[in-house]
């Protein structure tokens, strides 16, 4: 393939964002772990699913950075995920040294990069990522809206039996319990969920979504979603790679959009082959810019303990 994107971090959401681009056939991927045997193993696991996925796609596992070296995006996924009664930011302490590190490694070797964060605390890492890597804002890029949008279109799909293709939505802010899922710019065909559902249903499953990762590790007990974070990675990875220039909801460093200074946070975004190439800004009502300012000051709090561990 002419592309290459690194995975840092070859667990759940690492892998499983590796065996997507592979067999969508967008790139080359090099994956990465600290565990050694376990990024070399899961690389040939997937190599050998090829020949019957039907792709050309090469994948490397690697303990080292030398094999990432002029790749066009770098996943982040390493780090602990939570646990059941963990909320994604008491993960802040081991995750912020861990994404530190990898993002020395992979910065060097790939100056020209797009970084896409998916480490938790999801946008507290995009900080700690932008000040390790020194890359300009337009490639550094959290991944959180599209997943908590998917949950979201997955939730009105199955409430109004519909296909979830004809399903929209837009869940700005940080990626936590402050999330701001947006009904108004929610459409099933073009037609507002206002229009096609009571308050109290779109409550329930806003308040779903807001709760859609903690659902998730309540089941499974061991871990937390990757299905759905890998896909949505991919998704933003694929926009960048063919710079289709796609809007979706994703963390972005704010200079005064939304009335926002000096912070990664959820907005619609255009993602093309530069990264992120434009900050869409939408109107918002009192209510919801009220929303988006206390998501925000959740995320400048976890900023302020950044600034006492990084
Ligand atoms: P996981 O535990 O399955 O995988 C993490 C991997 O990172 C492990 O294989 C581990 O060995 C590796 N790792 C740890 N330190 C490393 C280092 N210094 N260098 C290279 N690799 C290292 O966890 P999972 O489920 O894949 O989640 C990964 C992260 O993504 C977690 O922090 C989780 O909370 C976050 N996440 C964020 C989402 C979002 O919406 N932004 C969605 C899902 C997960
Ligand atoms: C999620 O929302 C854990 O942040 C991850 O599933």
């Amino acid at each position: 393939m002419d592309k290459k994107v690194t995975v840092i971090g070859a667990g759940n959401v690492g892998a499983t964002a590796a065996q997507r681009l592979a067999e969508k056939e967008l790139c080359d991927v090099v994956l990465v772990d600290i565990i050694e045997g376990v990024p070399q193993g899961k690389a040939l696991d997937l190599s050998e699913a090829a020949p019957i996925e039907k792709h050309d796609a090469h994948l490397t596992g690697t303990n080292g950075y030398d094999a990432s070296a002029g790749s066009n995006i770098v996943i982040i996924t390493a780090g602990i995920a939570r646990k059941p009664g963990m909320s994604r930011d008491d993960l802040i302490s081991t995750n912020a040294g861990i994404v530190k590190s990898v993002t020395q490694e992979a910065a060097k070797r790939s100056p020209e990069a797009v970084l896409i964060i998916v480490s938790n605390p999801l946008d507290a890492m995009c900080h700690v990522a932008f000040e390790t890597s020194g890359f300009a804002k337009e490639r550094i890029i959290g991944m959180a809206g599209v997943l908590d949008s998917a949950r979201f279109r997955a939730f009105i799909a199955m409430e109004l039996n519909v296909s979830v293709e004809n399903t929209h939505a837009f869940v700005l802010g940080g990626h936590g319990d402050t999330m701001v899922p947006l009904p108004r710019y929610s459409s099933v065909a073009g037609i507002p969920i206002t229009e096609l559902l009571s308050q109290d249903r779109i409550e329930a499953l806003v308040k779903r979504t807001r709760s859609g990762g903690a659902e998730i590790v309540g089941l499974l007990k061991t871990g937390s979603a990757y299905y759905a974070p890998a896909s949505a990675a991919v998704e933003m990875a694929e926009s960048i790679l063919k710079d289709k220039k796609k809007i979706l909801p994703c963390a972005a460093y704010l200079e005064g959009e939304y009335g926002i200074h000096d912070l990664f946070i959820g907005v619609p975004v255009k993602l093309g082959a530069k990264g992120v190439e434009e900050v869409i800004q939408i109107t918002l009502t009192d209510e919801e810019k009220a929303a988006l300012q206390k998501s925000a000051a959740a995320v400048e709090e976890l900023k302020a303990v950044l600034k006492k561990l990084v």
